[in-house]
């Protein structure tokens, strides 16, 4: 597939300096994409743009922007208004975990705004100019976490969930319209996100894939697959869940969660 004829000049990536997002960045440079980079660390944001630059012949764009607030998504429509983006990818996420009456609730309102709602609202921008294009694509960043009960991670889960089931409509909505959605649902992914989380991992059947694989599972699945899942193991759970009861889902992940989440965070 030529990526630049099928969505158009540029890719907008958020959190398109670090993990996830900042290897797909890659993977779409790689494409030959032009890339648009958002993200509230500056130098972070540079390095990664640097890096990219250096490996691909493409431009790269580095918007400063904190998408938590009100001047930060301001901020990124203004600077992308002069750019045709024909292809949308909202990686920035927030996670929290731990016994949820114990977390703090401007971090789980944050994590709802940032998951759910700058996702949401982003989508509906960027996809007005496609609509009327008639082409684009967009690339939703779920998580195996919201094919499933996630104990100790219920909110986040929560924002997973509705990322996997708003991509699923969409892409129903919006094929006719030449608009093409995938939504990614990543098991674990070793980026700073799962670096220092306080669960110790090896303590579950879980094994962190690299977010390279991740990224070229994602972009392979462009236009082709609705819901991506990278890695063997993690196509299994995510098989797995569409077959366990909610209930016994529930149940089972806790027991695993109980023996890797740090106990002072229950
Ligand atoms: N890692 C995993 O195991 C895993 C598994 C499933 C799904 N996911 C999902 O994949 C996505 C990427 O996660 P990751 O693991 O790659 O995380 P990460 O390495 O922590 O990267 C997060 C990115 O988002 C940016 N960001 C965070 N808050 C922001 C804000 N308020 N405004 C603008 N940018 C912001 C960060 O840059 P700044 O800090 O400079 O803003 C960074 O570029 C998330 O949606 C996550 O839920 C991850």
């Amino acid at each position: 597939m030529n990526f630049k004829k099928k969505y158009g000049e540029y890719a907008l990536i958020t959190g398109g300096s670090s993990g996830i997002g900042k290897a797909i960045a890659n993977e779409l440079a790689n494409k030959g994409l032009n890339l648009i980079l958002v993200a509230r660390k500056k130098e972070e944001l540079q390095q990664a743009a640097k890096e990219i630059k250096a490996k691909h012949q493409i431009d790269v764009v580095c918007i400063t922007a904190d998408l938590l607030t009100d001047e930060g998504m301001q901020t990124a429509k203004e600077e992308t208004e002069t750019y045709r983006i024909g292809l949308l990818v909202p990686a920035a996420g927030l996670e929290v975990n731990g016994a949820f009456e114990k977390n703090n609730l401007e971090k789980e309102l944050r994590v709802i705004k940032l998951n759910v709602t700058v996702t949401m609202e982003l989508t509906h921008y960027f996809l007005q100019k496609m609509i009327l294009r008639k082409k684009g694509g967009i690339l939703l960043i779920a998580s195996l976490s919201g094919h499933m009960p996630n104990p100790y991670f219920a909110n986040y889960a929560g924002t997973k969930a509705y990322v996997l089931n708003f991509g699923a409509s969409l892409y129903a909505e919006l094929q006719p319209k030449g608009i093409d959605v995938t939504v990614l649902s990543p098991g674990l992914t070793k980026t700073p996100m799962t670096a220092d989380n306080g669960v110790d991992w090896s303590k579950t059947p879980m094994k962190a894939i690299s977010p390279e694989e991740v990224a070229q599972t994602a972009v392979k699945a462009l236009g082709k697959k609705l819901i991506a899942i990278p890695g063997f193991k993690n196509k299994m759970m995510g098989a797995m869940a569409k077959h366990t009861p909610f209930k016994l889902g529930a149940k089972m992940g806790k027991k695993m969660m109980d023996k890797a989440i740090n106990p002072n965070k229950l």
